[in-house]
């Protein structure tokens, strides 16, 4: 399975920080956002990467990640999406480098307590489809910034993005799994009302076909671009948690 990491848009909601560089490489604690999102993949057993950004400050994501061996990547790719048109558009930049593979994206800026290796391990063993993670979270207020998973007991039904309404408390997190049949919804995609091609649209997808999977992921999840408060508050986790942690 390959992993591509999505690192590019334009961070509007922690402006003016998002002025002078890319979101994904402010500061969580002690590195860069983006390394953490590398790290969770590298430990859930994905070795071979893709990372997408774009705007004016990508040249800074090779000079922090390199050739990935650092990092323990295998081999590390590079994408440059020109616009920010949406997660489903830069995640098209990523076609050839996966070949006919399976695929699992991850938002850089996506923070998990837990590691993401039995997510991981589930896919590997789902013949075809989708998969996504899902996060239980309380607060209505934040689901309404998020895409929400209704729920048909233990089934997805349907996602809908940023809801007035929620539908459940069920938040769709920054991991998503595809087998070979996104590069062919990828391109019948509409823009939305923002302007980009939703991630959500290629998730409804697979939910409407009866073949998107999803795990419930416990311990802490943080959207560290949702806001200027979500970006401090994924800090203090990872400070808290993980300053003197052995396994890092
Ligand atoms: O974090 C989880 C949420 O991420 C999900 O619950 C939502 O369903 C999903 O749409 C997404 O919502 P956001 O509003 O947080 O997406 P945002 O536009 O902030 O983009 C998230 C990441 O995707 C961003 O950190 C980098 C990458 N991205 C985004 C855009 C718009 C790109 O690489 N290129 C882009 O053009």
């Amino acid at each position: 399975m390959k992993g591509v990491i999505l690192a590019g848009g334009s961070g509007t909601r922690l402006h003016p920080l998002t002025r002078i560089t890319n979101k994904h490489l402010l500061p969580l604690y002690d590195r860069p956002m983006v390394t953490y999102a590398v790290e969770a993949l590298v430990q859930a057993g994905i070795n071979e990467l893709m990372l997408v950004t774009g705007g004016t400050h990508a040249g800074e994501f090779f000079r922090l990640l390199g050739n990935g061996q650092e990092y323990g990547i295998d081999r590390l790719a590079y994408g440059y999406q020109e616009q920010a048109g949406g997660i489903a558009e830069a995640l098209g930049l990523a076609e050839r480098f996966v070949g006919g593979d399976k695929v699992c994206v991850m938002l850089a800026d996506n923070i998990f307590e837990r590691s993401l290796q039995p997510i991981v391990e589930h896919f590997e063993a789902q013949e075809r489809g989708g998969r996504i993670v899902l996060s239980h979270v309380d607060e209505e207020e934040h689901l309404r910034h998020l895409g929400v998973a209704a729920m048909d007991g233990d089934r997805v039904a349907q996602i809908v993005e940023k809801p007035l309404a929620p539908p459940s408390h069920f938040a769709v997190t920054g991991v998503y799994f595809y087998d070979a049949q996104v590069w062919e919804v990828l391109p019948t995609l509409q823009p939305s009302g923002r302007g980009e091609l939703e991630i959500t649209d290629v998730n409804n997808w697979y939910v409407e076909r009866g073949e998107m999977q999803a795990d419930v992921v416990e311990g802490f999840w943080g959207d560290a671009g949702e806001s200027i408060e979500a970006y401090y508050a994924v800090n203090d986790f990872v400070r808290a948690t993980w300053k003197s942690s052995a396994s890092r």
